[in-house]
C-alpha cells in the first residue's frame, strides 16, 4: 500500500482520468481543427499534429499535395501526453489499497463482473473482426450461421464450461490443475507452449495497430494518396485529390518517382495496387522478398512493440487485481467503437450491397463438409479453448461461483460479437466496392490484409477519415490487449503456482516483468523486414492442430481417466447442482467426436501457407510444423517421464499410479475441502470414517469446543476440532 488510503487512490485516478480526457480531446481536435493555436499564434501545423516525433518513424508522410510548409519541431506531442497517462495509471494502480481475499494466497477477482469481462476480452479477439466475417461470406453467408451455432452449442459451450469448471475447482493455473492425473501434466506444458507462441506474435499485431493508430493522428491519412516517396508507379488511389491543382500533383509525382515513371500513368484495373497496400508493404513493413531475408529491424515497429509490452505489463502489474480493473474499459469500449463504426457504415451508399454479400444464405453450401469444418474450427479457435487461459482465469474465481452461467454468457457474447463485427466490416467494404464500381469480392479480405489494407483504405473515402481510422485501430488495440492480458497471465500464473514459494507469491510482479521482457525479445525477429512472413507462419502452425489435440486429450483425461462420475460429483460440490444432462453427454461423447472431426478436417484441408503470391519455402514450413509439434510433444514426453519416476514393479502398476489423482488434488481452501477431499482428521472427514465409540467421544469434545468455535465462521474451525483418536 505505497500511497496509503482510498482517498489518495481516488484522487490519483481522477487526476489520470482528467489528463486522459485532455489528451484525447487534443488528439482529436488538433488534426480536425487545422492545428493548435494559442491566442492566435499557430503552434502546430494541421497535418503534423505532433505524432511522428515520438517514434523514430523516418521520413514524415509529407504534406498533402499543394502544401509545402514544414514546421520543424512540433511542440505538442500527443504520444508524450499518452505516455504520461500510462505512467499515471500505473502509479494509481500500484497505490490502490489491497482488499483481503478469500483465497489470501493467490487472490480472487474483485467481483464476478471482472471475471466475466476478462473472459469476454479474452475470447473476443482480432479473429472475431478479421476472420469470422470473411469465413461467413465465403461459406454461404447466412447459411453458415446454422452450422456455426450448432457447433457453438455442441462443442463451444461444453468445452468452455469444462475448462472453467476445471480451473475453478482446483484454483490452480494450467499446470497445477493436472494434479487430477499427474501423468497428463504435459497437457499443461503444451498449453503453456501454445500460449507463448500466441503471446509473442499477438503483441506484434497489437504493436502494428499501435503504429497505425499513431499514424492516424494527422488530418490526412498517409495512405490516402500516391504521392509519397514509397509509392510505385502502379499505385492508384481510390480518392482523386479534389481541389488540388493537378499540375502540382503531377509535379510532386515526377519529383518522387521520376519523370519516366510518371508517364506510365495508364491505370490497369486488374493490377491496381492501392496506396494503403503500398503504405503497408513498402513503408510500415518495408517487406523483404523472402522469409529468410530478414533485412533490418524496423525501428518504428520495434518501438511500438516496446510500447505494447509496457502497456500489457502495466495492466498486469498486480495480476488479476489490476487487469480486472482495466477490463472495465478494454472489454466494453470496443462495443462502443463497433457501434459507432456500424452506424457510420450502414448510412453509406453501397453498404446494403456489402451486407447482402455477407449474409445472403446459399443453402446449397450447407451440405459441404468444408463449411461444417470451418464452423467447428472457427468456434474452437475463437473461444480460446486449450490455450490454458480459461483455466487460469477461472482459477481466480471464488469456489462456489456459478461458472455454468458464466460460460454460457461468455461464449454467446463472443459469437454475437463476431456476427456484429461482420456488419461493421462489410458495410464499409460494400461502400468502397460501390465507389470503385467493382464486386465486393474484390475488396473483401481477411487477416492483416483486412485490418491494415482493405479497411483503412475504405476509411479514406469518408469525410474526417482520421477520426474513423483512430477509432478503428483503437478498437483493434483493445481487442488484442484483452486477449494478450490473459495469455501473459496464463504463463505467469503457471510459473508462480508451480514454484509456489511465499517469496514468488508476493513478488509476482517480478515474474510478470520477466515474462514480458522475454516476450519482447522473442518478438524482435517479427519486427524485421521479413517479420510478417514469420507472423503468419506462427499464426498458421503454432496454434492450429496442436490445440485440437491438446483439447481432445484434456477431455478424455477428465472423463475417462479421472472418471466422469467423480468429475460430475466435483462439479456438484462446487456449483450445488450436477452438470445438466446435456453437458454430461457432450463432455463424454459429442465434444470429443467433434474435436476429432476438426482434427481430421484440419489435416485433410491442409494447404501449405502462402502470403498473397509468396509461397513459403520448404524449410520454413518445417519450422512451422516443428512449432506445432513442440507443444504436442510435451504430452508423451512428460507421461513417459512420470511413469518412469513413479513407483511400482510392472509397467501397468506404474501407469496406474501416475494416473491416480495427486493427494493435493481438490479445492484449494481447506474450508471447501469436504466429502472425499476432507483432510484426514478434519471435522467433515469424521462423519464418514470413525468407529462408533469415537463418534461419541467426539461429540462430547465438540460440546466442549463449541464455545470456542462459535466465533469462527463457516468451517474455518475444521482444523481445531481434531479428534483425539
Ligand atoms: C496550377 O498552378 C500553376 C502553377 O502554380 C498555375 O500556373 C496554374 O494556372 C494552376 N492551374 C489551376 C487550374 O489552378
Ligand atoms: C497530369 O498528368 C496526367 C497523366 O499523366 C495528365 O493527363 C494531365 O494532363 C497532367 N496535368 C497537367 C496539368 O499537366
Ligand atoms: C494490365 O494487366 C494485364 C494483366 O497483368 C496485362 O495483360 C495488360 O497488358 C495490362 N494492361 C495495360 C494497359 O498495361
Ligand atoms: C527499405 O529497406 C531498404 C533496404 O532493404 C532500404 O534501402 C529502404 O530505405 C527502406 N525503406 C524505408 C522506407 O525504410
Amino acid at each position: 500500500m505505497p500511497f496509503g488510503g482510498r482517498v489518495t487512490g481516488l484522487l490519483l485516478s481522477l487526476c489520470c482520468a482528467l489528463v486522459q480526457l485532455g489528451c484525447t480531446l487534443l488528439a482529436i481536435l488538433c488534426p480536425l481543427s487545422g492545428g493548435l493555436r494559442l491566442v492566435g499564434v499557430p503552434l502546430v501545423d494541421a497535418w503534423e499534429c505532433g505524432w511522428i516525433d515520438f517514434l523514430p518513424v523516418g521520413p514524415c508522410p509529407g504534406p498533402p499535395p499543394g502544401r509545402a510548409t514544414v514546421s520543424p519541431d512540433p511542440p505538442f506531442s500527443v504520444p508524450r501526453c499518452y505516455a504520461a497517462i500510462l505512467l499515471c495509471w500505473g502509479i494509481s494502480v500500484l497505490g490502490e489499497p489491497v482488499k483481503m481475499d478469500k483465497n489470501s494466497r493467490r487472490g480472487n477477482w474483485g467481483n464476478q463482473i471482472e471475471f466475466i469481462l476478462t473472459s469476454v476480452g479474452y475470447a473476443v479477439g482480432l479473429g472475431n473482426v478479421w476472420r469470422f466475417p470473411y469465413l461467413c461470406y465465403r461459406n454461404g453467408g447466412g447459411a453458415f450461421m446454422f452450422p456455426y451455432f450448432i457447433m457453438l452449442v455442441f462443442c463451444g459451450i461444453p468445452l468452455f464450461f469444462l475448462e472453467l469448471s476445471f480451473g475453478q475447482f482446483a484454483s490452480q493455473g494450467c499446470l497445477g490443475v493436472w494434479r487430477i492425473s499427474p501423468m497428463f501434466k504435459g497437457v499443461g506444458y503444451g498449453m503453456m507452449v501454445v500460449s507463448t507462441y500466441i503471446g509473442i506474435y499477438y503483441n506484434v499485431v497489437i504493436c502494428i495497430a499501435f503504429y497505425y493508430f499513431f499514424s492516424s493522428m494527422t488530418n490526412l491519412l498517409p495512405w490516402t494518396y500516391c504521392n509519397n516517396p514509397w509509392n510505385t508507379a502502379s499505385c492508384n488511389g481510390v480518392v482523386t485529390p479534389k481541389g488540388i491543382n493537378s499540375t502540382l500533383a503531377n509535379a510532386t509525382r515526377s519529383l518522387v518517382t521520376g519523370a519516366a515513371q510518371a508517364a506510365v500513368e495508364v491505370v490497369n484495373k486488374t493490377k491496381r495496387t492501392s496506396p494503403s497496400e503500398e503504405y503497408w508493404k513498402h513503408y510500415v513493413l518495408n517487406i523483404s522478398d523472402d522469409i529468410g531475408n530478414f533485412g533490418d529491424v524496423r525501428l518504428p515497429i520495434l518501438g511500438c512493440l516496446a510500447v505494447s509490452w509496457v502497456v500489457v505489463f502495466l495492466c498486469l502489474i498486480r495480476g488479476v487485481k489490476s487487469s480486472g480493473k482495466v477490463v472495465y474499459f478494454t472489454a466494453t469500449f470496443p462495443y462502443v467503437v463497433l457501434t459507432i463504426l456500424f452506424i457510420r457504415g450502414i448510412t453509406l451508399e453501397g453498404a446494403v450491397t456489402g451486407i447482402k454479400y455477407y449474409l445472403t444464405p446459399q443453402w446449397h453450401k450447407i451440405l459441404d463438409a468444408k463449411v461444417w469444418g470451418d464452423a467447428a474450427s472457427q468456434i474452437f479457435y475463437s473461444l480460446g479453448c486449450a490455450w490454458g487461459g480459461l483455466i487460469t482465469m477461472a482459477s481466480y474465481n471464488k469456489f462456489h461461483n456459478n461458472c455454468y452461467r458464466d460460460s454460457i454468457i461468455i461464449s454467446i457474447t463472443n459469437c454475437a460479437t463476431s456476427v456484429y463485427a461482420g456488419f461493421v466490416i462489410f458495410s464499409i467494404l460494400g461502400f468502397m466496392a460501390h465507389h470503385l464500381n467493382v464486386d465486393v469480392s474484390e475488396v473483401a479480405d481477411h487477416g492483416p490484409g483486412l485490418a491494415f489494407v482493405a479497411y483503412p483504405e475504405a476509411l479514406t473515402l469518408l469525410p474526417i477519415s482520421p477520426l474513423w481510422s483512430l477509432l478503428f485501430f483503437f478498437m483493434l488495440i483493445l481487442l488484442g490487449l484483452g486477449t494478450q492480458f490473459c495469455l501473459l497471465e496464463t504463463l505467469v500464473t503457471a510459473i508462480v503456482d508451480e514454484i509456489g514459494t511465499d517469496w514468488i507469491m508476493k513478488n509476482k510482479t517480478v515474474v510478470t516483468g520477466g515474462v514480458a521482457v522475454v516476450g519482447f525479445l522473442l518478438g524482435v525477429p517479427l519486427t524485421t523486414q521479413a517479420g510478417i512472413y514469420w507472423l503468419l507462419l506462427m499464426d498458421n502452425y503454432a496454434a492450429s492442430f496442436s490445440l485440437v489435440i491438446i483439447s481432445c486429450i484434456m477431455c478424455i483425461c477428465i472423463m475417462y481417466v479421472y472418471g466422469h462420475k467423480k468429475y460430475f460429483k466435483d462439479v456438484e460440490m462446487m456449483l450445488g447442482f450436477p452438470p445438466p444432462i446435456f453437458f454430461r453427454v457432450c463432455w463424454r461423447f459429442v465434444s470429443p467426436i467433434i474435436i476429432s472431426f476438426i482434427l481430421i478436417f484440419t489435416v485433410i484441408q491442409y494447404k501449405p501457407i502462402t502470403y498473397n503470391d509468396y509461397v513459403y519455402p520448404g524449410w520454413s514450413l518445417a519450422i512451422g510444423f516443428a512449432m506445432a509439434l513442440s507443444s504436442v510433444i510435451c504430452i508423451p514426453i512428460y507421461a513417459l517421464y512420470k511413469i518412469a519416476k513413479s513407483e511400482g514393479n510392472t509397467f501397468l502398476e506404474r501407469l496406474k499410479k501416475s494416473c491416480r489423482p495427486d493427494i493435493k488434488w481438490g479445492p484449494a481452501l481447506s474450508e471447501d475441502r469436504i466429502g472425499r477431499y476432507a483432510a484426514p482428521g478434519s471435522e467433515a472427514d469424521v462423519e464418514v470414517r470413525p468407529l462408533k465409540e469415537e463418534l461419541k467421544e467426539k461429540e462430547e469434545e465438540k460440546r466442549d469446543e463449541i464455545s470456542l468455535s462459535i466465533q469462527g465462521s463457516n468451517g474455518s474451525t475444521a482444523h481445531n476440532t481434531t479428534p483425539s483418536a
